[in-house]
């Protein structure tokens, strides 16, 4: 990538210029050597397919075109119009239906308790026995396990606890609550753009949902169930690996009893080994254990401590740090240097996955953070929404081949962008820089696996050229970037391999 991607550049270069300097070649041969140009520069445009897979692309392209014009004629292009209401268009779309059979390699960038649909916690967690929940006065729910009951402490700023069971018993409606559970648990609503007013308002929302998701979730028999189960749904979304920023939080016992952050990790290298054991096609799972980027530098010295500890005991699960968090309301990566130079400064490998640039403030220090984390020997860059504006960053990333984690319906959801075709990503794509397509905290959204989120990269950041080459290469991407051992990786790329050469032939076949 980075010697052939210099070369590549310098030929553009000088073929434009020749082109343009030599007054003789016809103007049509000029515009289409340019076009042609652009087509090669794009994600992928280098991938050379096989026979079965150009047949495969123009049955592809065939689908994909039609749905654009379609789109056009009725002036309703979901990935235009926010996720909540694009979801049903979504489902209906052939494309779609593609991509969820398609092999997508891994998910780089998820969080903990964003990756199982949320129905599995309100029909069954939330029915089992010693559940309490309590109402703040805004409106938000938090949930504990306990027996003998009630749980102390009373929560900070909460009714008392109420066990569920009892609750229940004495409504008129439950169907009607469990709905409000569900609602509860994830962002979606009617009108998201009336709703949520500005950014300060989703985000305080969203870490309500984490709050009381994270309630029930961090109840230990639950919280072995919610993984696997979040597993399955990715496995079932052709996903073969994850890598999962985790916050690894205190796991609570019934009789009140909570494990330290090597429980958690070691029931997460459980979980993720049995799975795989289960499913010889899944590689496994990574934790990215993380920390609030709130939290002042003192106690964010203290986690990459822990970071360190953490890695030297768990090498085959551990694979890192980030800071999460809503980026504009935290700490930036530079005001929290000297602990995240703590691991340099020992000559100890604390890989980073930083979170970096998920803002619209440009020219602020929290928009800094794109360089920062560069600065830092960031391995790859969460979101990345503002690199296209620093032509450094966007050098330093391409030279060193860090790539960026593009989530679309998170990046829509949360405000930083309307219309997903005016992703800043688009350009991104369009000249191969490096990336892969994640999808953040898909529970939350409404969402599912990875599915969604590379639709809306595919039709719409992608644009009408993107091809089977992109989603070929993006999945490529996918394993390439992933903190996975050299070895790892390529049996997890052969295993893909296997899966695409089947998918490819299907879709082939398609009439
Ligand atoms: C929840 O699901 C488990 C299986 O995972 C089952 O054993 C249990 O009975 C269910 N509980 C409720 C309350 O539905
Ligand atoms: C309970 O609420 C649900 C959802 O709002 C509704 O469909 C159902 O008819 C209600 N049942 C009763 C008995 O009122
Ligand atoms: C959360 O559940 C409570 C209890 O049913 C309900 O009053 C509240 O409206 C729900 N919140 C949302 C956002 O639906
Ligand atoms: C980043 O990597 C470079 C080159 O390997 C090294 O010299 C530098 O100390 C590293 N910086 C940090 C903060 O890890
Ligand atoms: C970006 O990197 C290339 C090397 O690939 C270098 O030649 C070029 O000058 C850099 N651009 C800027 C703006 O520094
Ligand atoms: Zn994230």
């Amino acid at each position: 990538m980075l010697l052939t991607g210099q070369i590549k550049w310098l030929a553009v270069l000088l073929a434009t210029m020749v082109f343009s300097l030599c007054l003789a070649l016809p103007l049509d041969d000029y515009r289409k050597a340019l076009i042609r140009t652009e087509e090669m520069l794009q994600i992928g445009g280098e991938l050379l397919l096989t026979e079965q897979e150009e047949l495969a692309n123009e049955k592809l392209m065939a689908l994909k075109n039609a749905e654009i014009t379609q789109a056009m004629k009725k002036n309703q292009f979901p990935p235009s119009m926010h996720f909540f209401r694009a979801k049903k268009l979504i489902e209906e779309s052939k494309v779609f239906c593609v991509l969820k059979k398609m092999p997508k390699g891994a998910a780089l960038h998820l969080h903990d308790f964003g990756i199982l649909s949320v129905d599995w916690l309100v029909r069954n967690v939330t029915y089992r026995p010693h559940c309490h929940l309590c109402f703040t006065p805004s409106g938000n729910l938090k949930f504990r396990f306990a027996d003998p009951a009630p749980p102390t402490p009373k929560p900070e700023g909460c009714s008392e606890w109420i066990l569920l069971e009892k609750y229940r018993k004495q409504l008129q409606n439950v169907t009607e609550f469990d709905n409000s559970l569900l609602r509860n648990f994830t962002l979606v609503l009617e009108d998201p753009e009336i709703a949520y007013s500005d950014q300060a308002v989703i985000w305080a929302r969203f870490e309500n949902i984490f709050i009381a998701v994270s309630g029930l979730v961090h109840y230990a028999p639950v919280f072995r169930e919610y993984f696997a189960r979040g597993l399955e749904e990715f496995y079932e979304d052709n996903v073969q690996y994850l890598e999962l920023r985790a916050t690894l939080y205190p796991v609570y016992e019934l009789n009140g009893q909570t494990h330290d952050q090597e429980w958690s990790l070691k029931t997460y290298q459980e979980v993720a080994q049995k799975f795989a054991k289960d499913h010889p096609d899944f590689t496994g799972v990574r934790i990215i254990y993380s920390n609030n980027r709130k939290n002042d530098v003192d106690r964010v010295a203290e986690s990459v401590q822990i970071a360190m500890k953490l890695r030297v005991k768990f090498p085959e699960s551990m694979a890192g740090f980030d800071l999460v968090g809503q980026e504009d309301k935290g700490h930036s990566l530079w005001d929290l240097k000297e602990a995240l130079l703590l691991p340099a400064t020992q000559g100890f490998d604390l890989p980073y996955f930083f979170h970096a640039g998920e803002t619209n403030w440009q020219g602020t220090s929290i928009d800094e953070n794109v360089l920062d984390a560069l600065v830092l020997n960031t391995t790859r860059i969460g979101h990345g929404f503002a690199l296209g504006r620093h032509p450094m960053a966007r050098n330093v990333s391409w030279n060193r081949d860090i790539p960026i984690e593009v989530c679309p319906i998170s990046n829509q959801v949360l405000q930083l962008v309307s219309d997903l075709r005016n992703h800043p990503a688009a350009s991104l794509m369009s000249s191969g820089h490096p990336m892969v397509v994640s999808s953040d905290d898909p529970s939350i959204f409404g969402a599912k696996g990875l599915s969604y989120d590379f639709y809306e990269a595919f039709m719409g950041i992608g644009g009408m050229k993107a091809d089977l080459r992109t989603l070929k290469q993006l999945a490529l991407n996918s394993i390439k970037y992933s903190s996975l051992s050299v070895d790892k990786k390529k049996t997890t790329k052969e295993v893909w391999q296997k899966k695409w050469d089947k998918f490819v032939d299907d879709l082939a076949k398609l009439l």
